[in-house]
């Protein structure tokens, strides 16, 4: 009796564990993916600098959601438009996709997460970001003061420009110490001279900061991190990043010592005065120097390598058309005439507005997000179980030459964002597709100042120089595929043109 009891209530046992397993097998199931090897994964299939590529790839052999593993992590693909806003914008499941994964760089540079671009999504980050963008509303192009330095870094780079007489030149010399002059004006409300201290400070926190970034880089700090403690190169490259991370904290030390209340002239100041008036609050102190810094530190890398890829993008597409260029210059020649562009001018420039889109469509300079993460829970997304701790990337680069979208994607046609020689509007499929500055939760703070700054740029350069190849210089091809990344931005090979005045 005992042992015929023992035998039905295994029996009963072995059904309920195959139920479950069963059940559970097919609650979560996965997105499909390549297989990859135990422990590694897909490490060894895929190229970090150019990982778009590969997840291009993916794309057309698993379909609009690839999931994969990688030293023992779990990541997911999403290579459609619709499904990157249900993940990122949706009540339901958006806040639990817009984490970000524990990195290296928010640990050991930002002190702990004490920023906007790499902190995880909680009440603090929203704080934050929401001061992020109102401090940059307030004293970026919208204010007189930064339209007047503007003009002034425009003119200031054109005479370089002119200096050149033609010759070959490499124009990101030139471009990037004023991008970075551009970031330094929002800071500190004026413009520095070239050989002003703040100026090298950033551009060498810039390049180093970009240089950690690249994935590559950043996961040799991610699996070693004591590396930055010995001689070498990975040492050395931490050695820079902090020490630029001091000379900006001393700014900002100097900016406090005489920071006046009734005289709030740049983004520092606004910054610091919130901080003073969270310190009077006991119940709202989490407003430290180290968050008036991380922010900071946030607008340099995040401004400026955007903003260098998407000129160095530009003008090698332009040194590709040249009737575009010239259609770009006879619509500034019809509208702006002599006088120098101003932001005014976009609303009634739809040519040169639709060549910026397309330049942003086509190349895509930041083919995938950030990282997101759900650090806190397992989410359903399409029937999938996307399991904790996932890093999730939204591929841009896919949706943006998704053919079904963008007819003849991968071929460079401004006209596709005109109709009857205007600008589509939001709601053209066009114009709606695209998601080159994010959707939800972790989208860019910069839109309008990337925009602005790439539309002054392009006319500014236009209006008074014809972009040429050297003589016997071949261009490499436009495609963006063949483009080699430079990791988290696409960037064309570096090139030598010739700035010809008209
Ligand atoms: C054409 C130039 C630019 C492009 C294509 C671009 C694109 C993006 C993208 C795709 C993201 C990540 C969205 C996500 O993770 O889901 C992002 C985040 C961000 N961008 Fe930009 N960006 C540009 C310029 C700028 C500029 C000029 C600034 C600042 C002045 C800026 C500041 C930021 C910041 C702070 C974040 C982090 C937001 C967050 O984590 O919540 N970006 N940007």
């Amino acid at each position: 009796m005992l042992v015929e009891l023992s035998l039905i209530l295994s029996f009963l046992w072995f059904l309920l564990t195959a139920f479950e397993v069963m059940t559970s097998k097919r609650k979560k199931k996965s997105p499909p993916g390549p297989c990859g090897l135990p422990f590694f994964g897909s490490f060894f299939d895929i190229d970090l600098k150019n990982i778009h590529l590969d997840f291009l790839k993916w794309k057309e052999r698993y379909g609009d959601i690839v999931s994969f593993k990688m030293n023992g992590k779990n990541f997911l693909v999403l290579n459609n438009i619709d499904i990157i806003r249900k993940a990122f914008e949706s009540d339901e499941i958006g806040a639990l996709m817009s984490d970000r994964p524990l990195n290296f760089i928010g640990e050991n540079i930002f002190f702990g997460y004490k920023d906007v671009l790499l902190r995880r999504y909680d009440d603090e980050f929203m704080k934050m970001k929401k001061l992020m963008i109102r401090s940059m509303k307030l004293h970026d192009y919208n204010s007189d003061k930064f339209q007047q330095l503007m003009s002034e870094e425009l003119s200031h780079i054109l005479s370089k420009f002119q200096k050149t007489e033609g010759k070959p030149t490499e124009p990101m010399d030139i471009l990037v110490p004023s991008f970075c002059n551009i970031i330094g004006m929002l800071f500190t409300g004026r413009r520095c001279q070239d050989e002003d201290r703040l100026l090298k400070v950033l551009v060498d926190f810039d390049r180093d900061g970009d240089t950690m970034i690249q994935p590559q880089v950043h996961a040799v700090y991610k699996l070693f991190p004591w590396i930055r403690h010995f001689p070498g190169y990975y040492g050395g490259l931490y050695r820079n990043v902090i020490r630029g991370r001091t000379e900006l904290h001393n700014l900002v030390q100097d900016m406090k010592s005489k920071y006046d209340k009734t005289e709030v002239q740049n983004f520092i100041h606004e910054l610091l005065g919130e901080h003073q008036d969270f310190a009077e609050d006991p119940d709202k102190g989490w407003l430290t120097d180290e968050h008036v810094l991380g922010m900071i530190m946030d607008l340099i890398n995040t401004s400026v390598l955007t903003t260098k890829a998407v000129m160095a993008g530009a003008l090698f597409l332009l040194s590709h058309f040249p009737k575009i260029q010239e259609k770009i210059r006879e619509e500034i020649t019809n509208i702006v005439g002599s006088r120098s562009p101003t932001t005014e001018d976009m609303a009634s420039m739809p040519y040169t507005e639709a060549c910026m889109m397309e330049i942003l469509r086509y190349q895509s300079h930041l083919p995938l997000t950030a990282p997101h993460a759900n650090l806190s829970q397992e989410v359903e997304l399409e029937g999938y179980t996307i399991p904790k701790g996932t890093v999730i990337f939204g591929n841009l680069f896919a949706c943006h030459h998704d053919e079904t979208v963008y007819p003849d994607p991968w071929e460079f046609k401004p006209d596709r964002f005109l109709e009857e020689g205007k600008l589509v509007g939001a709601d053209h499929p066009a114009v709606r597709n695209f998601i080159g500055f994010g959707v939800g939760r972790r989208r860019c703070v910069g839109q309008q100042m990337a925009r602005i700054r790439m539309f002054l740029y392009t006319t500014c350069l236009l209006q008074k120089f014809k972009i040429e190849i050297p003589k016997d210089t071949s261009l490499p091809s436009h495609d963006p595929r063949a483009l080699l990344s430079e990791s988290p931005v696409i960037l064309p090979p570096p090139m030598q043109y010739c700035f010809v005045e008209c």
